[in-house]
């Protein structure tokens, strides 16, 4: 089912874009430059690789790139352009703690000098069906949505999602959650990418509802709702319309009221007579008792008169997406953090990344551990799909030598081998 959607042109106009973000956050310093990606950078694959056969286009390839990732993007803008499905990102917070193995301190103006143009620069590398998620804290979330808001638009913002992240007490109030931020390219052109039912793997939560067949219905499993007929038919708007009887034994209908024996009368009826007619000739009517004695009904919805809709909750409260986990994935697979604090654990990206296609690019440019490959591997393993990760991290502490691309050869080990991985760096031209 095709549905048009009437959307705006997208900002494409830079300066309107900085200028919409520079008066939403307050904050964002006027003197922001545009950083230009830096025509004397060339991405350079490097000698580091594994897997069979790296020139064949169709093998699973996934890549880490070890740069700033202002350049990377750059590039990418060069080779990816509107062909990322789904990008997660897992930035710096701005904590101000100085024990996290990477830097988390700066100014409130500068973090955002930090994000934008890389927020912009991402937001160029989405297909139009795509989508951004990104992990947050309270200490940035209010500017970090001003910032959204103003890059990709309000009415594309998807969700905003809870994550109980931990659940030890501190005193006063134990903050346990951080929050996902969603942000499609298009609103409207994820719905139908994001709502494909015939794949089973593709979302993961459906939205479970129970179907009976309690008086073996020709037209098979319903379920009994408050809601409106398929058909949408029936809104309320008072008056005479809505002012009749039923009679709830034989299904009889009278304007106004009449008393006796099985007759409700009502003024205020959910659908005019008419509306009303046509659900009890088609037996749609369910006739029960509510807890005061009175009589009430519903309506009949058929398991095959739904959508199918499957989608994600949008509070993350699982155990084996604690924070904690994050560590315990990295030891599992032979890789010792160290002293990089808080990698996200695995299963609360697999969560988050399944709502893209089986056959997604997915894009991590504040990849740090590699948490994002090794969920992607994972998923594939589990599903036998070929998604792709891109991932960008810096050199930070050595991070991306020290654990990320020894992180992602064992995870690669450990969910069975597929895909081959390369490596890359950014350098300037000779
Ligand atoms: C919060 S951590 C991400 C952790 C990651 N999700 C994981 O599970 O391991 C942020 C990472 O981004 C890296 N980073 C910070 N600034 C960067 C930049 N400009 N370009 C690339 N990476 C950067 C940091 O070194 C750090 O490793």
């Amino acid at each position: 089912m095709s549905r048009k959607v009437k959307r705006p042109p997208p900002e494409t106009n830079l300066a309107n874009i900085f200028e919409r973000a520079r008066k939403a956050c307050l904050a964002l310093p006027p003197d922001l430059t545009w950083p230009e990606p830096d025509p004397d950078k060339n991405l350079i694959i490097e000698d580091v690789s594994i897997g069979e056969d790296r020139e064949d286009e169709e093998r699973v390839s996934h890549m880490l790139i070890e740069s700033d990732n202002i350049h990377a993007l750059g590039l990418l803008r060069e080779t990816h352009r509107q062909s990322v499905d789904l990008i997660y990102i897992d930035p710096p917070y701005n904590t101000g703690r100085l024990d996290l193995g990477y830097r988390d301190r700066w100014e409130p103006a500068d973090w955002i000098r930090f994000m934008f143009p890389r927020l912009v620069l991402a937001r160029d590398l989405l297909a139009p069906h795509g989508a951004i998620m990104i992990s947050i804290d309270d200490n940035e979330v209010h500017r970090l949505k001003l910032l959204m808001d103003a890059i990709f638009g309000g009415p594309n913002r998807v969700a905003g999602m809870i994550w109980q992240c931990r659940t030890f007490m501190r005193s006063l109030i134990s903050e346990d959650h951080e929050h996902v931020l969603v942000y499609s390219r298009h609103r409207a052109d994820i719905v139908p990418y994001w709502s494909r039912k015939d794949e089973p793997t593709w979302f993961g939560k459906r939205v479970r509802r129970e179907y009976v067949n309690p008086d073996d219905d020709a037209r098979g499993p319903w379920r009994d709702c408050k809601c409106k007929p398929p058909s949408g038919k029936g809104k309320k708007k008072g008056g005479d319309d809505y002012d009749y009887s039923i009679n709830t034994g034989t299904g009889e209908l009278r304007r106004g009221a009449v008393t006796g024996d099985g007759w409700i009368h009502r003024i205020d009826w959910e659908y005019v007579l008419g509306t009303m007619v046509s659900l009890i000739e088609e037996g749609r009517l369910v006739w029960y008792k509510k807890k005061n004695g009175a009589l009430d009904y519903r309506v009949k919805r058929f398991a095959a008169e739904e959508p199918e809709i499957s989608c994600l909750g949008s509070v993350m409260t699982e155990a084996q997406m604690m924070t904690a986990r994050g560590k315990d994935d990295l030891l599992a697979i032979g890789v010792d953090p160290g002293d990089f604090k808080h990698a996200k654990p695995v299963k609360l990206i697999q969560h988050l990344i399944q709502v893209a296609a089986p056959d997604a690019t997915i894009l991590d440019f504040f990849a740090g551990t590699g948490t994002t490959g090794h969920a992607v591997m994972a998923l594939n393993a589990a599903d036998g799909g070929a998604r792709k990760a891109i991932l960008v991290t810096s050199g930070e502490n050595d991070i991306c030598r020290r654990l990320t691309w020894p992180r992602l050869m064992s995870a690669r080990n450990a969910t069975g081998g597929t895909g081959d991985l390369i490596m890359a760096r950014v350098e300037d031209k000779k």
